[in-house]
């Protein structure tokens, strides 16, 4: 049975239509008309206990929607979520200490406590013993160097400490189930780094992960599981590496030569790819499908034409396809393949 699940999930958000001011307001008493968003759309989702998920879609696609809902921040409009036959609401307590969850966006945090109180209250909320709780704080130190944080005031971190801060606030307890929402936004690239390195320990140790984010390189090798949500639809859900086999299908060759080449007569010789002058003249690039030919073939062509002094290739990852995804270029069905 899946640990968390989610039957034909809805979230509607009624909006006043108001107009500005206390006129507005008063006539609004009178006249009461709203504009309905639907944010969740009917979203069916099952996560095995230990599954790592992968949860993108462009701004406003409904994912922090989805994550309140399973975490019973907000009660769904229609549907259903069940975290390991549980309900969200009738046993908020109980679902509490199994799940975690971050929110990128915003802090969890007291703003007027210091970090370590905050860790403290946390503990107490939650009754770790102070064998655990000693042991955690360590573990997490050690990746996320909360030591020069911990007697700061919330208010007083900067972002990404923050961000760390609320990370180890949100695992504190040990729970099995862990929604990261927007985990690296704003975070410099060693911390990136370091956050991520915290979330494959999470992993690795068996613990079910859901991950939004619109870093996909916080994605790759994080997960082999990708759903995709567009205003509020689930329009996949399959495996990362076989969406990433079929359509992240463009290469870049980087070339550099001995002699200054005319890129016509590259042309000519790659019909088919696209040639691109590079910074000098010695330099240029050829990107091409790889369906239609091999970085072999490419090479193959060019040294009867030119002298090669260096080669790079470079594959784009699924930044690529999730961005055709999401204007539309590109429609995955739920085997990974287009429809
Ligand atoms: N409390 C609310 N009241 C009214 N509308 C809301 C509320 N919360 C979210 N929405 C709307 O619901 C839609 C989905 O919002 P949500 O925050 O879930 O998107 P998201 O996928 O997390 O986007 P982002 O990538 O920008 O974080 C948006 O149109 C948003 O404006
Ligand atoms: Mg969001």
């Amino acid at each position: 049975m899946p640990i968390v699940e989610a039957r034909g999930l809805t979230k509607v958000f009624r909006r006043p239509d108001k107009d500005p001011g206390l006129a507005g307001a008063v006539k609004h008493l009178f006249t009461r008309r709203y504009t309905d968003k639907v944010a969740v759309d009917h979203v069916d989702l099952a996560i095995e206990a230990g599954e790592a998920v992968a949860y993108v879609g462009p701004n406003g696609a409904g994912k922090s929607t989805t994550v309140k809902l399973l975490t019973g921040i907000l009660v769904p409009t229609s549907g259903s979520v069940r975290i390991d036959g549980l309900h969200p609401q009738r046993d908020r307590i109980a679902i509490a200490h199994r799940i975690g969850v971050l929110f990128g966006q915003r802090t969890q945090l007291w703003w007027d406590l210091p970090v370590a109180e905050s860790f403290a209250v946390l503990r107490d909320i939650y009754g770790i013993d102070p064998a655990t709780y000693r042991r955690r704080l360590q573990q997490f130190d050690d990746v996320l160097e909360l030591g020069e944080i911990l007697p700061m005031l919330g208010r007083r971190l900067s972002l990404g400490q923050r961000m760390r801060a609320d990370l180890a606030a949100a695992i504190l307890h040990g729970p099995e189930i862990v929604y990261l929402d927007e985990p690296t936004i704003g975070l410099d690239l060693a911390v990136k780094d370091r956050v991520r390195e915290l979330f494959r320990t999470l992993r690795d140790a068996g613990t079910t992960v859901m991950l939004t984010s619109h870093d996909l390189a916080d994605i790759e090798g994080f997960c082999r599981r990708l759903v995709i949500i567009d205003e509020g639809r689930i329009v996949f859900d399959g495996d990362l590496q076989a969406v990433k086999d079929q359509f992240a299908r463009e290469r870049i060759l980087h070339v550099e030569t001995e002699r200054a080449v005319p890129l016509d007569a590259v042309r000519a010789a790659l019909a088919g790819a696209e040639v691109a002058a590079g910074e000098t003249p010695v330099q240029f690039s050829v990107r091409f499908d790889r369906f239609d030919m091999t970085a072999g073939h490419v090479v193959a062509s060019l040294s009867g034409l030119v002298n090669l002094v260096d080669l790079r290739v470079d594959e784009p990852g699924i930044e690529d396809v999730i961005r055709r995804v999401y204007s539309g270029d590109l429609v995955l069905d739920q085997a990974g393949s287009s429809a």
